[in-house]
């Protein structure tokens, strides 16, 4: 069964499939002159990100490669067949249509090279079943997020360091049809009247597209990628996030049942350690996880999870974290992991943690961890609960026995700069104290924070209840001491 149709010059018309939208294809007229995808893609930037001055002129012939790859999409698109587009199987339409696309460029023979006729081959395949110029930027597994500002202006993370891109869109329009096809894919749109819209790629990397007239340069998109095998505990060691005995304490923790909150930054490495702890629960815990854009990779096999749904374009039927906790609730968990409290369901996670879900994790903005309690008190009081402050406090320092706290410290790196315990009420306060913690000391010659970490002396109240579930804690662990990164 052949692909295309005999019928030139028809405007063919892809299904919704997820890689064939049609409202996604490029449209044929010339577009706005832009630079070519060199190899490597992304170049580092030598000064601060704002500073970065966009590449050079565009040549003739950039301009000619461009308006060739514009032509070629849609002589493609005219000779699809669109039936057999639907029942052939993706690998076979790929094969075929790049066997059309090599014929196409036979046609421009002379005027371009191989190696640029190989290039525009796999534009053309991007543009057609992909995510366009994104396309390159997601095959390097060493880029974290993916920052588009405006369509010319892409910025990306690789080992904490942002460098501006050298890829880009052709123009505004071209990054919305991206954009569009994105956030189709999960059955989301966006438009005037919802111009902000959280998405997921197939590889689970979490986008947020926001477009005018919110964004006022046009529309913007970051993507944090999750693709891949998630980073275990042992990259985070080597990574220097903090030393293994760290996670000898923390693993025992969760696996003793202790709650724990997970506090940070944009961007410190939440996520991420909230993936590698939850590895310790035990495989025969029943675990929901409650998220708004779901990130999380639990390994175990027992674990539900469920996501929110923003209301639609009538303002209705929206699902909220707090929604999903009370369902969860009636869905017997042993633990609940919440992917990001940031509302009125921490009351309820609370209560969660208080009332025989222990070993409930959650992950928190704030910028250590006596600003994470403050931070709970805040979005408790801003749900309109009305709860005197002791009696809150007194909530608060029952369900939660650890607090981890997050940061991206100078120089990019990812870093665990506290664990701290609560051990309960003094007065009108809740009790705090740090078993380990980083000390920074000064920066190395590559900007990179310097410090050791160490383990303040305290011996936390939770090494008992650990210890009674039979699980044997090193002898030396809350010794006074500094701690070698690699121990
Ligand atoms: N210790 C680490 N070393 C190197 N990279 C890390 C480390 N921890 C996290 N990362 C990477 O940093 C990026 C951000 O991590 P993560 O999503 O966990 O942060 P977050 O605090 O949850 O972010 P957000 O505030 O956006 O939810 C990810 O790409 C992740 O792979
Ligand atoms: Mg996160």
């Amino acid at each position: 069964m052949g692909l295309f149709s005999n019928k030139n010059g028809g405007t063919a018309v892809l299904p919704a499939a997820p890689d064939a939208a049609p409202d996604s294809l490029i449209p044929a007229p010339a577009p706005a002159p832009v630079a070519p995808r060199p190899a490597p893609a992304v170049k580092v930037m030598a000064a601060p990100p704002m500073a970065q001055p966009n590449p050079g002129p565009t040549s003739e012939r950039t301009t000619y490669l461009t308006q060739l790859k514009v032509r070629l999409h849609q002589q493609l698109v005219n000779r699809l067949d669109v039936q057999n587009l639907r029942v052939l199987p993706p690998e076979t339409v790929r094969g075929e249509v790049r066997v059309l696309i090599r014929e196409l460029c036979q046609n421009e023979k002379g005027l371009i090279n191989s190696a640029d006729q190989e290039r525009l081959m796999d534009e053309v395949m991007d543009e057609t079943f992909g995510l366009g110029p994104l396309e390159t930027l997601l095959k390097d597994g060493t880029i974290s997020d993916i920052l588009v500002n405006r369509f010319d202006r892409i910025y990306v993370e690789r080992k904490g360091r942002i460098e501006l891109s050298e890829v880009r869109f052709r123009d505004n329009q071209h990054l919305r049809q991206i954009i569009d096809r994105i956030v189709g894919l999960v059955g989301r749109r966006i438009d005037e009247t919802s111009p902000m819209v959280d998405a997921r790629l197939q590889d689970g990397s979490r986008v947020n597209a926001i477009i005018p007239p919110l964004a006022l340069d046009g529309p913007a998109m970051s993507i944090r990628r999750f693709g891949g095998k998630p980073m275990q505990v042992e990259d985070l060691i080597r990574h220097g996030a903090f030393p293994a005995a760290v996670m000898d304490f923390l693993s025992a923790a969760v696996q003793a049942r202790c709650n724990v909150i997970i506090s940070g930054g944009t961007g410190s490495g939440k996520t991420t350690l909230l993936n590698c702890l939850s590895r310790y629960i035990p495989a025969d815990e029943r675990v929901i996880t409650i998220e708004d854009a779901a990130e999380l990779q639990l390994q175990q096999p027992h674990v539900v999870r469920l996501e929110t749904r923003p209301a639609n374009v009538e303002g209705k039927g929206e699902v909220n974290q707090r929604d999903l906790v009370k369902n969860c609730l009636r869905m017997r968990p042993d633990r609940v992991v919440i992917g990001e409290c940031r509302g009125p369901e921490t009351l309820d996670m609370l209560q969660a943690m208080n009332t025989g879900h222990e070993g409930s994790m959650t992950t928190i903005h704030a910028n250590n961890a006596r600003d994470a309690l403050s931070r709970l008190e805040v979005m408790i009081a801003m749900a309109g609960y009305d709860i005197p402050m002791r009696a809150l406090r007194h909530q608060i320092s029952s369900a939660i026995q650890l607090i981890v706290q997050a940061r991206r410290v100078t120089g990019g790196r990812r870093k665990v700069v506290s664990v701290s315990e609560i051990t309960g009420m003094e007065g009108e306060a809740v009790q705090m104290h740090d078993l380990f913690v980083f000390e920074a000391s000064g920066v190395d010659g590559d900007g990179h924070a310097k410090g050791r970490f160490i383990a303040t002396g305290i011996r936390p109240k939770c090494a008992e209840k650990i210890e009674n579930r039979g699980i044997r804690l090193p002898a030396d662990l809350f010794l006074r001491r500094a701690i070698d990164s690699a121990q």
